[in-house]
């Protein structure tokens, strides 16, 4: 192999590549360059045994460290309940009423229902709570409640829900079918009555006969004035607020077929006591709370 001085006026061995003259130095490897390959070399042995390193048909191998995103949200997780859990037993034990008087478990029960309204209630009620508009999904935020607006009425709503099947304490009543019971003409009389009371202009004759079929048939359930009856869950008719839409055509399919609103129970298996009561709170205290 031919010879050539480099720089520093050594013999360095060329590889004997030539192109159009220019010849190939055969330089050993930098030192420091070399052993920085051969530590990059260890390491990566070393990590392929320790983490999860080798996919598999379902997840990778696991590596002797036993590491994992899961199982450390999960070491997360616990320790932001045991932080909580005092709190959280105290919230679960204290009477319903109290809890707005004292700011501490007020604060706290606020912000973590929040966080359980946004997970369990926002897909029906609305991530504002404001309803789905004639949805049947009922407004959380007014002070127009159907099943009541005190804290316990809220809890009890929340936890046992609303005719369901699951839970034999859930809220339940059934407005009739009165496409079976009235005759045509009276449900458009009816439906004139029901209209009017929200102020809406209305043929005058169709109204005064309408009143007569409300009282014979509806006033039982949705009181004499129309103010509806939390016993019940029967709407409020005279306040303009509609759960599913007061025009002409809705109020008479209302009436022909009735509704059937349905809410799961959120006690038992999904929600722990703290968590139904502090998304109790939260709903109380939105603005429609009594
Ligand atoms: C699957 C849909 C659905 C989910 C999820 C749901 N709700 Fe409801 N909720 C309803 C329906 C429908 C009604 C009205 C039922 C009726 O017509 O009486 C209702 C009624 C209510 C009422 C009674 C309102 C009143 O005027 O008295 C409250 C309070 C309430 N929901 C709170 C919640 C909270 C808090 C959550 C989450 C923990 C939740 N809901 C989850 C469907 C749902
Ligand atoms: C047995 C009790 C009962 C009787 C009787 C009854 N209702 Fe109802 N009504 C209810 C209940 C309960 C609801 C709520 C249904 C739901 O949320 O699924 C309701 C809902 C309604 C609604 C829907 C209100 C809205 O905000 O969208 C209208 C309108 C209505 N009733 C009109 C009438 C009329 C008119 C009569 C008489 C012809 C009548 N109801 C008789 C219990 C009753």
């Amino acid at each position: 192999m031919a010879k050539q001085p480099n720089k520093k006026n050594q013999e360095v061995e060329t590889t004997g590549h030539q192109w159009d003259g220019i010849e190939e130095y055969n330089n050993p490897l930098p030192r420091w360059w070399l052993w920085t390959f051969y530590a990059c070399i260890v390491w990566a042995l070393w990590y392929v045994v320790a983490y999860p390193a080798w996919p598999l048909v379902q997840g990778a191998t696991a590596g002797y460290k036993g590491w994992s995103t899961r199982a450390n949200v999960a070491v997360e997780l616990a320790e932001a309940e045991a932080a909580n859990a005092e709190i959280n037993a105290r919230l679960a034990s204290v009477e319903l009423t109290e809890i707005a008087g004292d700011p501490e478990l007020q604060g706290y029960a606020t912000s973590a229902g929040n966080a359980v309204f946004k997970t369990w209630c926002a897909q029906c009620h609305g991530s504002g709570a404001a309803g789905v508009q004639a949805g049947g999904y009922p407004n959380l935020l007014d002070n127009d409640w159907l099943w009541g607006g005190t804290i316990e009425d809220i809890h009890a709503t929340i936890a046992h829900g609303i005719r369901n099947e699951e839970d034999p304490d859930a809220r339940y009543s059934q407005m009739p079918a009165f496409g079976d019971i009235l005759e045509s003409a009276q449900i458009d009389q009816v439906v004139n009555y029901v209209m009017s009371l929200s102020g809406e202009p209305q043929d005058a004759t169709l109204v005064s006969d309408g009143q007569a079929v409300f009282m014979d048939n509806c006033a039982a359930c949705h009181g004499e004035a129309a103010e509806g009856d939390i016993y019940q869950g029967a709407p409020n008719l005279a306040d303009a607020i509609w759960l599913y839409g007061g025009s002409f055509d809705t109020i008479k399919e209302t009436v022909i077929y009735s509704r059937f609103g349905v809410m799961p129970a959120m006690g038992g298996a999904d929600l722990s006591e703290a968590e139904i009561r502090a998304v109790a709170i939260y709903v109380h205290q939105l603005g429609g709370g009594e």
